[in-house]
Formats: C-alpha cells, structure tokens, sequence
C-alpha cells in the first residue's frame, strides 16, 4: 500500500470507538459471557475492533425486554410510533458519514454506495411513517343482528436476522414496518459486519423506549438460531442464503411462526437488438452491481445477448468493466471495494476456476488486480464469461461477487425457459423498444421484480420480493407493514 492510501485508511479509523456494546433494555452491554469477536478490514486484513460475542443468554436477555416493552409500544397510537421514526430517520441523515464509513472499513463496500444506503434507510422510516394511518381494518356488513368488523394487531416481539452485503441499510431500514406496526424488535447483526448496528444502538438508546429495539453481535448457530427459536418470538425477517432461509423456516416450525424470507438470486438481463446499445451496455454493467462487488441479491448475473448485436455489446461492456476505478473502500474516488471476507473471495475465485473448466470463456477480469495496495485485501476484478451455456453451474448458481455470464440467444420463444432454469426467481431486466414483446416476457418469467429498460433501482412503495426459493413475503411496500400485523375479528350482537 503505498504511504498516502495507508494514512488515508488510517485517518478514517478514528470513527471507531475503544469498545463495542450492544442494546439490549435501553442499556449498553457486553455478552453475558465476556467473550468478544473481532472484526476484520476486509480491504486490508487489519483487526477493526472487538465486538460481543452474543449467545442464547444474551438473546434471552434482548427478547426479554422486548416482551417488556411491548404493552406501552403497542398502546401508542400509529402516528405516535410514526413520529419516532422520523426522528430516526433525522438522526441516520445526521450521521450519515459515520455510519458510511464504518461499513466501508467493516464491509469492503465504497462509501459512496454507503451513503445511499444510508439516505435510503432514512426515507424507509420516513415512507413507513407516512403510511402509519392505512393500519385499519374492515367492517362486513355478515348479518342485520351483528356489527363485524376487524382490526390490524401487531405480533408482540420480531426477530430479525441481517447480513452483510447492505449493512446498514437491511439493519436500520427493516426495523421501520415492524416498529410502526406496534411490535418491539431484537436485531441480529452480521458477523462480518457489526460495527454498523452496534453504532446504530447508541441512536437507538437516545430515540426510543428501553427494550423497544435491542441489538445484538454474533453469529447465525449462537446467537441466530436461537433467537429464531425463542418461544416469544412470534415473527421471524431474514434477509440472507437460500440455506440459512430454510433452516431458519425448520427452527421456526414449532413454534409455527410467522417468517418473511429475503433470499439469493440469479437474475436474468435479457437483450433485444433494437436497444439504444450505450444506454443498455451501461445498465448491464449498473445491474451487474459491481460498484457492491456483485454482492447483491437482485445483481442481473445472467446476461442473455441476442445473437446479432452480442460481439459489440460485449466488447463494449467489457471496455466499461476494465475501466472502473476499484480503490479503498473510504475512497471517495473509488468506484468499486472489495469482497468483505477471505471466504467470500476464496468462493469466488473458485467459481472462475469451475467457469474455466465447464469451458466458458473469460473474456476480462479473473483475479485479484495487480496493484500493490490490493494485495492484502479482497478485491476482484470485475470478471466476464462469454459462451456460457445457461446450465452450466457458473449460470445456475448464486456466487455473490463480481462475476457476469454472458450467454447468447437467437430465438425470442427460447428465452423464457432459460431465464426460468434457475431455482431462484429474484429479479430480471427485459430490453427492448417493443413493449409488447417486454411485457409478454416479462408475464412468462418467474421473478418478483422486473425491469424494462431498467435495472438496481428499488422505488419506495413498489414490492420487492422473491419467487420460487427467492423468498418468501414482499418488503418496501404497504403489505411488508401489513405482513407485521395480523387479523383480529370482532363480532358484536346487537340483538
Ligand atoms: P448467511 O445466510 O449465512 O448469513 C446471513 C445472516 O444469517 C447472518 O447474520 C448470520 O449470522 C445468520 N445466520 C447464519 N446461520 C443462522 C442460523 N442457523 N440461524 C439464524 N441465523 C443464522 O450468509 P453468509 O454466510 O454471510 O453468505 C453466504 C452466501 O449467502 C453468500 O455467498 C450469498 O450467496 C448468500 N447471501 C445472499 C444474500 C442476499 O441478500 N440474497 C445476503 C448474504 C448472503
Ligand atoms: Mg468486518
């Protein structure tokens, strides 16, 4: 690393604090047990800080007080509740740039991207408290006799599990629909990424209520498992793997809770030759996510080129690849970071090796970049394959990092088997000038989020969710506020 970049990273490290704690009743707390885990620079292998090591008893603790703090919660009226998420919502913007740069030294994540993610936190909070009056029910006019009607109820405690590709922003942003709603919560962080949600716990103290929201480090069999298992935890969010999800779905059987499963993906970017090449070549390279290092559930990782404009539009896309600026991830000219673990980077790296043997060809990319100052960190070069048949495994398989697969079509009645053959069903971009052929498309595949001339951009309000082992539930819309309530029926007899 040369001498600048060092003391650059170096300066960015003062907005981290001596020690880490979590929330858990309003009080700041280490494990129960003492025990700490450390937390990793994934740009340069450095040691952040220690965090708690949370296990069953800590989480005994967080659900406890959540249980606690529930009855005065649940009393106050919606726009109360509103009214301390928008003062959330204030303080994210505030501390904007600390929260930025914490999961930029945390994640490997650029702090650009990070400041998003903070301001779209900020406007999640604000969108669920404006929606704080549609929580009513109905009233069904059954008999003469009776007056029938129903109201939305909140579950009691959520448990809520993050992981780390958008920490801040699934850490605060989530917590929004189930807190207006009138339920508490226990939060989860990731364990690659804490330092985000224990900074958040300092605000959280401030903000709300003891017991109200309590967060806890550690990770997915200490402190998860239990925490999706805990008798007073009546509704489970998850946010993570495919295989984390289902267990998550077994440990939640007996207790027959009610889940919401944000999973993995293997999106579809599907291109017609009409399209104006420069605007799609760019959407092909924005929906890649490599400016997340593709770690993005919703990254359009299978790109379908038809085969008339596929040689230009991949030299092109490959021109834009290798000219992005990768940097630190506290760089502020950098365009893209770093995976955010060795065993992110080594699972990677082993996908390009299998895409090499399966007989793809890659076209740029492949590796760590040479710079010196990358040598200690996770980075990879934004990486194509060109000739990839769609089952091969580097087509069918989530890898999580900066790795697209090109694979060329020539007849438009091929397309929706191929974008089906996965088992996920996330998202998919559709381009073409022709909206009829779009939106025939777009009826055949089976994704919870489509595109048309478009790809990454979420939009308050509109559901995003998954298909087939995508997921399960719709977030970022009215009915994730409606999935934290459920029915109660009241049935008067007015003879
Ligand atoms: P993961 O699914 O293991 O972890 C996500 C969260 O779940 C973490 O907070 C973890 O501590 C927790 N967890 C793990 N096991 C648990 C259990 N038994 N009970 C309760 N909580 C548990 O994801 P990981 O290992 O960080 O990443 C592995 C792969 O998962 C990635 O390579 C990627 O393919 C996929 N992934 C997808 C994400 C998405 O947004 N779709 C996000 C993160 C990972
Ligand atoms: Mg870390």
């Amino acid at each position: 690393m040369s001498q600048l970049t060092e003391t650059a990273v170096k300066a960015s490290h003062a907005v981290l604090r001596e020690k880490y704690y979590c929330l858990i009743g309003g009080e700041l707390t280490g494990a129960e047990s003492g025990q700490t885990f450390p937390t990793i620079n994934p740009a340069t292998g450095e040691k952040l800080a220690d965090v708690p090591d949370c296990d069953e008893r800590d989480v005994n603790r967080a659900v406890e007080a959540a249980q606690k703090a529930y009855p005065a919660w649940r009393r106050l009226t919606p726009l109360e509740r509103a009214g301390y998420c928008r003062r959330f919502a204030a303080r994210l913007r505030e501390r904007a740039e600390t929260y930025a740069l914490l999961d930029a030294l945390d994640g490997g994540n650029i702090i650009r991207s990070l400041r998003q993610d903070v301001e779209h936190a900020a406007r999640m909070h604000e969108y669920f408290a404006g929606l704080a009056t549609e929580l009513k029910g109905e009233t069904i006019p059954a008999n003469a006799q009776t007056f029938n009607f129903t109201l939305p109820e909140p579950f009691g405690v959520v448990g809520r599990i993050v992981p780390f590709n958008h920490p801040i922003l699934f850490a605060a942003s989530r917590l929004a629909a189930p807190l207006v709603a009138g339920n508490t919560v226990v939060l989860k962080s990731a364990e690659q990424t804490p330092l985000s949600a224990l900074e958040m716990g300092h605000d959280l103290k401030e903000l709300f209520p003891p017991g109200v929201v309590n967060v806890l480090s550690g990770d997915g069999p200490k402190a998860g498992a239990p925490l999706v298992r805990h008798p007073d935890v009546r509704r489970v969010a998850f946010t993570g793997s495919v295989e984390v999800g289902r267990q998550i779905l077994r440990d939640s059987a007996d207790g027959l809770k009610t889940v919401s499963l944000e999973l993995g993906g293997k999106n579809p970017m599907i291109i017609f030759p009409d399209v104006d090449l420069e605007k799609a070549v760019a959407s092909a390279f924005q929906g890649m996510n490599y400016s997340w290092q593709g770690q993005s559930c919703g990254s359009t990782s299978r790109l379908f080129l038809q085969d008339s404009i596929h040689d230009e539009f991949l030299e092109r896309l490959a021109e834009r690849a290798q000219a992005v600026r990768i940097g630190m991830p506290t760089d502020d000219a950098a365009e893209m970071g770093c995976l955010v673990s060795e065993r992110q980077f080594d699972k990677v790296m082993a996908y390009i090796e299998l895409g090499k043997k399966e007989g793809a060809r890659l076209v740029t990319g492949g590796g760590r970049p040479p710079n010196p100052e990358f040598q200690r960190g996770n980075f990879v070069e934004p990486t194509i394959f060109d000739q990839v048949d769609y089952r091969m495994r580097l087509a069918q398989e989530e890898i999580f990092g900066p790795v697209q697969s090109v694979i060329r079509w020539r007849k438009t009645e091929e397309l929706a088997a191929m974008a089906n053959s996965v088992p996920y069903g996330l998202t998919a971009s559709i381009w073409t000038r022709d909206f009829a052929t779009a939106y025939r498309l777009a009826q055949e595949i089976e994704a919870g989020f489509i595109w048309i001339n478009d790809s990454s951009r979420h939009f308050q309000g509109v559901p995003f969710g998954g298909y087939k082992q995508s997921g399960l539930g719709r977030e970022e819309c009215l009915s994730e506020l409606l999935s934290y309530t459920q029915i109660k029926s009241i049935n008067v007899n007015l003879a």
